[in-house]
């Protein structure tokens, strides 16, 4: 809701604001007007079920496919302006955010609206930290897939499994239930994550290490092995610490609807977040950051790079520049602005990588195609982060498992704030039936 920046507090959504504005409704099929109360910039849509042609009309309904311009929650999470290219978490800038905190520090703020204080902070860390080991039963279901099988497979099925090991998690309505399955679910994220990755490579497990901080003990599961105690450079764990914070929350993307949507229905948070996590796998969402990489590789050098846009161009949206345009940003996405910057300082360390190159010549040559002016096409977070996880090691296909870690934290922080809604339902969307009416059954030997 990139139009509405403040929900007054005695206010829900709209509807509460008699006596202001409001939106004068003419059924032109019955020449009655309807007077709609407008808050937030936002009428109700249950608001327009009284405009009817009669007794038996249903009421009229608003018909939006992929929810373009409908508001399914008030939030006091994320900001987004769209047109400008902000973003902020409970008011603050995440450029601030990703200059100033660590990943945990981030994730508080999203779950209780309030940066900690040092004692907040610590207690958090270890609330965290003190949860990262995973059941050994759990190791026994990764054991079970296939050495080849897709990590964002793996940790949706993990996550899902982790609900029957957690059957208090039910209990959706007991706040402090709830906190513990947060902290469960942030802290063994990393690791599931990690295992599913030395599960593909027919690696040992490494257990986390609580003597490392979040995103340091992730690249350190990631990477030792039983020979070699792996290291990791500091600036490639703030570059990935970085990239947490960046992915947190994006207020009611694909995922977090599927977040709230689920968790609506009273499930428990695990069997939630396998949803959300699955809504991320997709090319359309998450799953692009792979397929940025697939496209560059596909490229293969900076002059085949229009011939490349040529074919995207009269593909006409059959093929896509992976990476470039946003349901929500019609202008630069802040967070691909921080990556690309953060790109070189990683590049630094690790040497660069030669598909950065087509990356920006890419880049150069979209923005200033009418193409993709016109279309208001720039680049997403996910322009530039692959080629960052390329740089630290990750495997393409690893990609979306490094999305969903962080934004964990944001589907939960959204999770709680549904469940504390007195105005949440279920969430059950109407449809338009363009069916056939009543008709007469055929037995199968007459068709
Ligand atoms: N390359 C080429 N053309 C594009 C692209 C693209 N990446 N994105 C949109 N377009 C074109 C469409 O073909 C369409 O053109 P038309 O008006 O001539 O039909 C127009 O721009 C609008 O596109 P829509 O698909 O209607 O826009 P929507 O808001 O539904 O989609 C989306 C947004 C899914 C992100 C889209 O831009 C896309 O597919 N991008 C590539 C995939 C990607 O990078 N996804 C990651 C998004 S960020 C995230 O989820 C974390």
């Amino acid at each position: 809701m990139g139009t509405v920046e403040t929900i007054k507090a005695d206010e829900s959504a709209a509807g509460s604001s008699e006596g202001r504005d409001a939106l004068s409704v003419v059924d032109r099929r019955t020449g009655k007007s309807y007077e709609l109360p407008i808050a937030n910039g936002t009428i109700r849509a249950m608001d327009l079920r009284q405009i009817k042609t009669g007794a038996d009309d249903f009421g009229l309904m608003a018909y939006d496919p992929g929810f373009l311009n409908t508001a399914a929650c008030t939030s006091r999470i994320t900001f987004i302006d769209g047109d400008k290219g902000i973003l902020r978490y409970r008011g603050y800038p995440i450029e601030v955010l990703a200059e100033k905190c660590t990943y945990l520090e981030v994730a508080y703020l999203l779950l209780h609206g309030e940066l900690p204080d040092q004692k907040q902070y610590e207690k958090f860390v270890h609330d965290i930290t003190y949860h990262t080991m995973i059941h050994e039963s759990l190791k026994k279901i990764m054991d079970a897939f296939n050495y080849d099988a897709h990590p964002m497979g793996m940790l949706i099925s993990m996550i899902a499994a982790m609900s029957t090991f957690y059957p208090e998690a039910h209990n959706v309505h007991d706040p402090k239930v709830r906190i513990k399955q947060i902290h469960r679910l942030i802290a063994k994220m990393p690791t599931i994550a990690a295992f599913a990755y030395r599960h593909s490579i027919g690696l040992p497990y490494m257990y986390p290490s609580n003597d490392l901080s979040y995103s340091e003990n992730f690249l350190t599961m990631l990477f030792t092995t039983p020979a070699e105690h792996f290291k990791p450079n500091p600036t490639l764990v703030r570059a990935l610490d970085v990239l947490f914070i960046l992915h947190a929350d994006h207020e009611q993307n694909c995922g977090t609807n599927a977040m709230r949507s689920i968790g609506s229905a009273h499930t428990d948070p695990y069997s939630s977040v396998a949803g959300a996590a699955a809504a991320l796998y997709g090319p359309l969402h998450g799953g692009a950051n792979e397929e940025v990489l697939k496209m560059l590789e596909q490229v293969g050098s900076i002059s085949r790079v229009p011939a490349f846009i040529k074919e995207v161009k009269e593909g006409k949206g059959e093929k896509r520049l992976m990476g470039f345009g946003h349901r929500v940003y019609k202008n630069f996405d802040p967070r691909a602005k921080i990556i690309k910057r953060m790109a070189e300082e990683v590049f630094e360390v690790t040497g660069r990588n030669p598909l950065l190159d087509i990356a920006l010549e890419l880049e150069r040559i979209a923005l200033q195609d009418d193409y993709f002016v016109k279309r208001k096409l720039y680049p997403n977070v996910d322009f530039y982060s692959g080629l960052i996880y390329e740089a630290l090691g990750i495997p393409s296909a690893a990609f979306t498992v490094l999305f969903a870690i962080p934004r964990t934290a944001g589907w939960l922080a959204q999770w709680e704030e549904l469940l504390e809604d007195p105005e949440n339902k279920i969430a059950r969307p109407r449809q338009v039936y363009l069916g056939p009416g009543d008709r007469p059954f055929v037995p199968m030997n007459k068709r």
